[in-house]
Formats: structure tokens, sequence, C-alpha cells
């Protein structure tokens, strides 16, 4: 038996709910660059749960659905409360989500139809979770969800308290489209190996969240944020890049275990940074952004990911850096549900082997001869 490191280039089993094909990524057989063009976040999130666009009632009810299940439990909320002060929101996150469990009455209901419910639950609340953590931190009361709003216009509303621009709305939309799946990445991974034992649908996400959380994963978007405030401006990206690299360290929010050339998702979010750092009078921040990407294509070939740019464009939106990861679960929670839902419906337990290099023919010796 032999090792392949990371998995690369292993395909662990078949699924019909997103593909990438030649550096080209697709929801249900759809380019990405066509959704994020013309759709919005509840018909993608219909489309990776039932495998087609939803029709203009089939997309209404589900939108419907959505905002009435956006309201969390008075007991989670209260939970939240007592966290201790500074703790990170991807942390906070996943326990708000373990602890969505203890009040659904469904949690153990392993049937097709409770789980497309929690399904919905786990989605809409999420943001909600999120945008309460944010505002509790800072002494601020949670914000109730508008029922009647989309997802995008429903979280940026109860961060703030005010009803959100069409901009920011349009934007956070289709970053939430970039962001909902991407086969076999990581977390959804880890969620898939979580079910396969026949566990519930609430510790499938909780894998997925404590997956997404690290720096390699979807942490990088925070990672991102931060490595632009230390290069502090465009005349300093070229030593900062060149000391990173000479230091054999990472620059986050570039390489891709899938795409050698390119990721398809970060043109879309490099056009988003320039026009919404423009707009808010902070040109140089993508402007510093571009010539990072120069600088890590040039030295290194490497292409900056969906985390590079996405950063940037939440920063113009005006989120709190920490912030970004969660963000990433909001979406991702889409694409984490149906590939759980999907693992239910053909299911065989996810148990790869070790190649064992450790010692062999040891014999046991008494604690005192040792
Ligand atoms: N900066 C500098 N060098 C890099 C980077 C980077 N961001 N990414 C890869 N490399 C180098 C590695 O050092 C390695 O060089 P070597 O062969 O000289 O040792 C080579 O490229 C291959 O890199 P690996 O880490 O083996 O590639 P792998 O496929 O295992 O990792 C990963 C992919 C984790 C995304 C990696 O590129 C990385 O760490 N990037 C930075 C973190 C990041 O942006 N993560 C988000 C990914 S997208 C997402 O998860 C949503």
């Amino acid at each position: 038996m032999t090792a392949t490191r990371g998995l690369e280039g292993v395909v662990a089993a078949q699924s019909s709910i997103c593909s990438i094909v030649d550096g080209v990524l697709c929801y249900g057989g759809i380019n990405i660059d066509e959704l994020a063009e013309n759709a919005t976040f509840e018909e993608v999130v219909y489309l990776l749960w039932h495998g087609a666009l939803p029709k203009r009632d089939q997309l209404e009810a589900l939108t419907k659905e959505l905002g009435a299940n956006a309201a969390v439990a008075p007991e989670v909320i209260d939970s939240i409360r007592s966290y201790p002060a500074g703790v990170h929101p991807m942390a906070a996150l996943r326990t708000a989500v373990s602890s969505l469990a203890l009040y659904d009455a469904e949690a153990q209901d392993m049937s097709k139809e409770a789980n497309y419910r929690k399904s919905i639950r786990l989605l809409a609340q999420t943001p909600t979770l999120v945008a309460s953590f944010a505002r509790i931190r800072k002494g601020l009361e949670p914000v109730q969800p508008n029922p009647e709003f989309t997802v995008a216009q429903n979280f940026l509303y109860m961060l703030s308290g005010e009803v959100p621009t069409e901009t920011a709305v349009k934007a956070f939309d289709t970053a939430l489209i970039l962001h909902a799946d991407h086969e076999f990445n990581a977390s959804t991974f880890a969620a898939r190996v979580s079910v396969a034992t026949l566990t519930d649908i609430y510790s499938g996400v909780v894998s997925a969240i404590g997956t997404l959380k690290g720096p390699l994963h979807g942490g990088a978007n925070e990672a991102v944020a931060n490595m632009l405030g230390e290069i502090g401006g465009t005349a300093n990206v070229e030593s900062y890049v060149r000391e990173k690299l000479d230091n054999k360290e990472k620059i986050m929010g570039f390489g891709h275990r899938v795409y050698k050339d390119g990721d398809p998702r970060a043109k879309w979010l490099r056009a988003m940074s320039k026009e919404l750092t423009a707009q808010i009078g902070r040109p140089e921040l993508y402007e510093m952004s571009v010539k990072t990407e120069e600088m890590v294509t040039g030295e290194k070939g490497l292409k900056p990911n969906v985390d590079f740019y996405s950063a940037s464009v939440y920063v113009a939106l005006g989120l709190e850096t920490d912030l970004f990861t969660p963000i990433f679960a909001i979406s991702r929670m889409s694409g984490w549900t149906a590939h759980i839902m999907e693992q239910y419906e053909n299911n065989r337990l996810i148990r790869p082997r070790a190649d064992y290099t450790g010692p062999v023919n040891q014999h046991y010796v008494p604690i005192d001869q040792r």
C-alpha cells in the first residue's frame, strides 16, 4: 500500500452536484460564469439541492421558506451572549451551529424529508448566527431577520440594522454564488466523511465548519486581509512578497490543489474589487492586490484563488475582517448540505487505509525496564 499525500488526484466518490473539468467550474452542469452573471444565490441553492434551476414558483417557495426559517431559537442567541470575549467568530459559529441541534426537534430524524427541512434551517439560520455574534460582541442587541428579505439582504441588514443598498446586496449575492460549492474541497469532504457514519446532518456541518476555519482553506480570506494591512501600500508590495518567498513562507490567497492555471472564481472577485474599492474611495486596496498578484505570479507562477480578491471585496463592503471566513461558511452551507444529502442517498462508510511507517516487531517492556 502506498499513500497519496493529501489525497491529491484521488477520486473519492461519484457526485452530481459540482464539477471541475479542465479548470472550468460548473454547478449542476452550468458554468459558474453564467451563474455569477445571471443567477441569484437562492437559484443556486435550489440548483445544488435539486440538480436543476427552479421554476418561478419553486424559487419563490424556497426564498419564502428561507426567510421564514431565519430566526434562531432564543436559547441559542442567549448562549452566544455567554461566549468569552475575544473568541474568533469561526469558533463561535462552530459552537452556535452545534447548539442549533439541541433545539431542533428533528435533529435525530434521518428521513430524507427531515434532512431537507434541516438543510433549509441551517442555511437560513447561519447568517443570523454570524450577524448576532458580531453585534453581541460589540455590546449591541441582535437584529431580528426580516422574513421578506433574501439571504444576502438579510445578512447585511442583521449586521448593521440598516436596509443595505442594492449595490451592496448584488455584490454580496454574487460572492455567495461564487463560494457556494466546490466539489470535494476539504470542508465538504469532512462533512461527507462525518455523515457517512450515518451521524446527523448537524454533526456533518460542524465538522465542515471546523475544517473551513483553517488558513489553508477558508481561513485564507481573513489572512489575505491581514496581509494587505501589513503591506500597507503598493510601494511596499515588492519587498513584502520577496521577503516572504525568500523565507519560504506562503502568500495567502494564492495557489490551489485543483486549479494550476487560475481559479475561475477569482476574475469575478477581481472585477468586483476594482469597482467597489473605487466606489468607497480606496482604489489603492485593489491596486495593491493587483501588484501582489503580478509579483506572486511572476516570481512563483502561482495564481490567485477565490480567497484573494474576496478579501478586498469584503473590506470595501465594510465587513469586519474576522467575519470573512464565517461569510464563506454562510455560502458554503448550501454546498455542504447538498453533499450531505447526496451522501445519505447512496451511502457507504468512508474509511481509507494508512501506509504504516512506524517500528515493527516491538515488544512490551515493563515500565521499570524502559
Ligand atoms: N505561496 C507560496 N508558495 C506556494 C503557495 C503560496 N500561496 N501555494 C503553493 N506554494 C508552493 C509550495 O510551497 C510548494 O512549493 P515547493 O514545491 O517548492 O515546496 C508548491 O507551491 C506546491 O504547493 P503545495 O502546498 O504542495 O500545494 P497543495 O496543493 O498541497 O496546496 C494550497 C494548495 C493549500 C491552496 C496552497 O497553495 C496554499 O497553501 N495556498 C495558500 C493558502 C490559501 O490561499 N488557501 C485557500 C485555498 S482556496 C480555498 O480553500 C477556498
